[in-house]
């Protein structure tokens, strides 16, 4: 529920101020009766405003949600197979009545951070090759990277689809069971090709034993636990607009 004047201000009508004069002139019905000059609050999706019998429509409110996908969860609306998906994953709740859908794809084996929105055209900025994006990843890989492999990473490697852009790469910790021979390497990506961080560190010879995303854009995965999700804030919101050069409101 939201007051009058702001949902009038909010949708283009006029200033709180100006509102506040139409409702007291008595130009603003609700649901086809006339409120008291202090005004009433109104639920948007529910209400019907008018002012001198045009209907006011607010500009939509979008809904974000940062949800940390577990393994095994499918990157999609709806799945054939009837496997979970990211969907399912926030549920009734985190859907909220929203037609949401991913941002990107995570591999059914990946997890981590993934948005989930009906902002559709944030979305298509978020995921346009041309805003370069950086998605930022733990994976856990077989071996020991050397000092070449993550140079050329960093680089470029050849994949089958072409060259990658210049990564960033760094090994963050090594597995403390000696003989295990397992390392934590961090990459940020700003493209997003199929299954794009596997196969730059299998082109360098380190297969991926398992993948998480930590940061996508100016967001953190943070504490979120896996299978969690929660609404991003304001400032989240901001700042993936800013990300892709849209100006906030
Ligand atoms: N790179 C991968 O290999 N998998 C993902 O899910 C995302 C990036």
């Amino acid at each position: 529920m939201e007051r009058l004047n702001r949902f009038l201000a909010r949708s283009g009508v006029a200033s709180r101020r100006g509102a506040d004069e139409l409702i007291a002139a008595g130009s603003v019905l609700v649901n086809g009766e006339r409120p008291p000059p202090s005004g009433v609050l109104v639920d948007p999706d529910r209400d019907t405003v008018t002012i001198d019998g045009r209907i006011v429509k607010p500009r939509t409110r979008h809904r974000y949600l940062m949800l940390n996908k577990p393994v095994g969860v499918i990157t999609t609306a709806r799945d054939e197979a009837a496997r979970t998906t990211v969907l399912d994953a926030v549920g009734e709740e985190g859907l909220a009545g929203h037609r949401l859908f991913p941002v990107g794809r995570l591999d059914a084996d990946t997890s981590g951070l993934l948005v989930l929105t009906d902002d559709g055209e944030l979305a298509f900025r978020l995921t346009h090759p041309r805003y370069k994006v950086a998605k930022e990843y733990i994976a856990v890989v077989a071996g020991s990277p050397r000092v070449s492999d993550l140079e050329s990473m960093r680089t470029g490697v050849q994949l089958e689809d072409g060259k990658t852009l210049p990564a960033e790469v760094e090994v963050i910790g090594f597995d403390p069971a000696a003989g295990t021979g397992r390392t934590e390497v961090r990459v940020v990506i700003r493209e997003g090709r199929h299954r794009q961080v596997r196969r730059m560190l299998q082109a360098v010879g380190h297969k991926v034993q398992s993948l998480r995303r930590i940061g996508f854009g100016p967001l953190k995965l943070g504490r979120l636990k896996v299978g969690d999700w929660r609404v991003l804030g304001e400032g989240e919101i901001e700042a993936l607009h800013r990300a892709v050069g849209v100006e906030p409101r």
